[in-house]
Formats: C-alpha cells, structure tokens, sequence
C-alpha cells in the first residue's frame, strides 16, 4: 500500500522530533526514569506487562508536549517530570484499554499486550497504570493541576464511550466525528499542555490558554491523521495494523468525506462494508481506492493541515523561544506522518 502523496510535505520532518528530544534531554530521562519506578509492584505481571508496553517505542509526544510548554512558559520544575510520566501513564492505560476495546493485534509494531497477557491482564494493568498517574498527580502539589487531568480522564473515557455508542451510525456527522476525536485524543493534548504550563510555577499561568488551544489543535490534527493513515499507512511504519478502524465498522474523517462525496452505488458500499458482518474479500481495497479517487484523501489532509495551523497561531500568543518554534514544528511532524 502506498502512502498519501502530498507535494509540499514539510522539510526534514524526521529531524524534528530528534531536535526536540534533544532539547528535553535532561527532562526526558527523568520522566523516563519515573515511567520505570512507578510501574513497579510485587505482583510481577504488573511490571511484566506495563514494562512490555512502555518500553515498546511509544514516541512520547504527551509528555514532550507537558515538557516543552513547561519550557516555553518559563522552565520544568521537578513536578513536572512527574506530570510528564502521569500524562504518559494515562495515555498507556488508555491504550491498553483501546486495543481490547478495538480488538486490535498490533501495537508500537509489537504484539498487543492482550495478545500476550489476556484481556483481564490488559484491563486491570490499564487501571492499575491509571491509578499510577493519579499518584504521580499528586506529586505536583497542585489541585489545579490534578483537577486538569482528572477532568481530561473522564472526557477521554467519554469519548470513546461516545464513539463505541456511535458505531453504528452510517451517515456520521462530521461535527459528531470531531466532537468524538476531541473528546477521546485533543482533551489529553490539551491537558498535557496547559498542565505543562501551569507546572512552570505562578508566571507559567499567562501562557496557560495558548498552550491548551495548541495542545488541543495538535490532537484533532494527530488524530485525523492517525485515521488517515488507517487508509493509507504502511503496518510496518505506524506499528499498527492498516485497515483496524475499517474492519471495526469505525466512521471516521476519510471515510465521512468518501461517501458524502460519492455515488449512491457508493454510499450503499460504505453501508455494507461499515457494517462488520457484512464485509467481504477486498473491501478493504476498494474503500482505500474510493477515498483516494473521491478526494476524501486530500481533504482529510487539508483538514489536519488546518488544525495544525490554529494549534501554531495559538503559539503566537508565547514570547518568541526555541521551545515555542519546537512546538510549532512539532505540529509539522503531526500531519507530515501522513505525507
Ligand atoms: C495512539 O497514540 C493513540 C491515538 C490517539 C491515535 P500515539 O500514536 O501517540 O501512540 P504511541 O504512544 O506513539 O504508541
Ligand atoms: C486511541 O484511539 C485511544 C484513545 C485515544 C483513547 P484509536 O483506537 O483511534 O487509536 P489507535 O489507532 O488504536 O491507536
Ligand atoms: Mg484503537
Ligand atoms: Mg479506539
């Protein structure tokens, strides 16, 4: 399968996420070095399973994201590496979560944790992680902060509440689609960022809303490229499975935009094959051909573009820094994935 051509695909993309590692060097080990700690316990499948996933090459973007809006709101303070490893462990909970809830077999290009555990190992280590980061919450000192992340957890599980009860919609609005992808992806961003902030000590406040509106454009741009790529990414680049959403019956942007568009032949395919029993040999092939000859894979694109550029014009509110820039490029790296 072929990746999504797109002709002006950002420069040296690849570099970003290096140059910003190496940047929050210091900052990363710590996180790193709690992520590790924290997942201890005598019960051994806990670290077994948590440590099998966390160092499986998740790429860290939440904690980067808390790390340089510390940063760029005035400095990471020791709580903020705390905040950064909660962030993380609430996003690896959610994931443990996500692939028994999806059914999927690949993740960070491993066998999924389900697939090696069990779905009750993965579901219990996923709360038990969870609890982790409310410890790690904690360590902050600050009830805004917890108050930040507890309020993101709820929206994130009511966000993929809303999407399993959204399943079977056919003609999902697009409004709906984003009001699910913000809730289950950009609230985390958001609240990784605008926590981030916060931790920087009293002046990091001012930056605070800038931060969350750019944390919460970034996740709706990631996220609708993570759909895109479902449809046009290789396995063995996204370290997932290509064709997961398809296979669930999952509405999501490319798919929206694909039957809005096409003919009514069309619209009665994604019908069928959205509909998990009903799909057949070669299903697959043919939604990822309509997508692209519908333009839908263009569109998508244009559409995580354009919130990659209001997660970058929400920056402009910050005094101009290196960490700044290294948000804004790392708002590059979201979309230029699906490049
Ligand atoms: C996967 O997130 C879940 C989504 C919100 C699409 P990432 O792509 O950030 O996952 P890792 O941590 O790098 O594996
Ligand atoms: C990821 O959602 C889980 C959350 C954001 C809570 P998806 O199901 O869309 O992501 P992948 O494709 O499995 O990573
Ligand atoms: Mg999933
Ligand atoms: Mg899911």
């Amino acid at each position: 399968m072929t990746s999504f051509a797109k002709p002006h695909a950002p420069r040296d993309t690849a570099t970003i996420v290096e140059r910003l590692q190496g940047m929050l060097a210091s900052d990363l080990a710590a996180t790193e070095a709690l992520l590790k700690e924290r997942a201890a316990s005598p019960v051994a499948i806990i670290p077994d399973l948590s440590g099998y996933i966390v160092s499986a090459g998740g790429k860290r973007l939440r904690p980067m994201v808390t790390l340089a809006a510390a940063n760029a709101a005035g400095g990471a303070r020791p709580g903020t590496h705390a905040l950064a490893a909660a962030v993380e462990f609430i996003h690896t909970a959610t994931l443990l979560h996500d692939d028994v809830v999806d059914e999927s077999d690949l993740r960070r290009g491993k066998a999924a944790a389900k697939n090696v555990w069990g779905n009750s190992a993965s579901i219990l280590v996923g709360d038990f992680l969870f609890a982790r980061a409310f410890t790690l919450m904690v360590e902050t000192d600050s009830l805004e902060i917890l108050g930040i992340l507890s309020h993101a957890s709820s929206v994130i599980a009511e966000g993929e509440v809303h999407q399993l009860a959204a399943a079977s919609r056919k003609d999902l609005p697009t409004e709906e689609y984003l009001a699910i992808i913000e809730a289950k992806t950009a609230a985390l961003f958001e609240a990784s960022a605008r926590a981030g902030a916060l931790s920087a000590g009293p002046q990091g406040a001012q930056f605070a809303d800038a931060l969350a509106a750019y944390g919460k454009n970034l996740g709706l741009a990631f996220q609708i490229i993570d759909d895109a790529l479902d449809y046009g990414g290789t396995t063995s680049v996204i370290g997932k499975t290509v064709g997961d959403d398809f296979r669930e019956g999952k509405s999501t942007l490319p798919t929206i935009i694909a039957r809005r568009r096409g003919s009514d032949e069309d619209v009665e395919f994604w019908d069928r094959a959205l509909t998990v029993d009903s799909q057949k040999e070669g299903d697959l092939a043919h939604a990822i051909y309509l997508i692209r000859t519908t333009g839908a894979a263009e569109a998508t694109l244009a559409e995580a573009d354009a919130y990659a550029g209001l997660a970058k014009t929400a920056l402009k509110a910050l005094p101009d820094s290196a960490w700044a820039q290294a948000l804004a490029d790392l708002a590059d790296f979201c979309v230029s994935r699906a490049h």
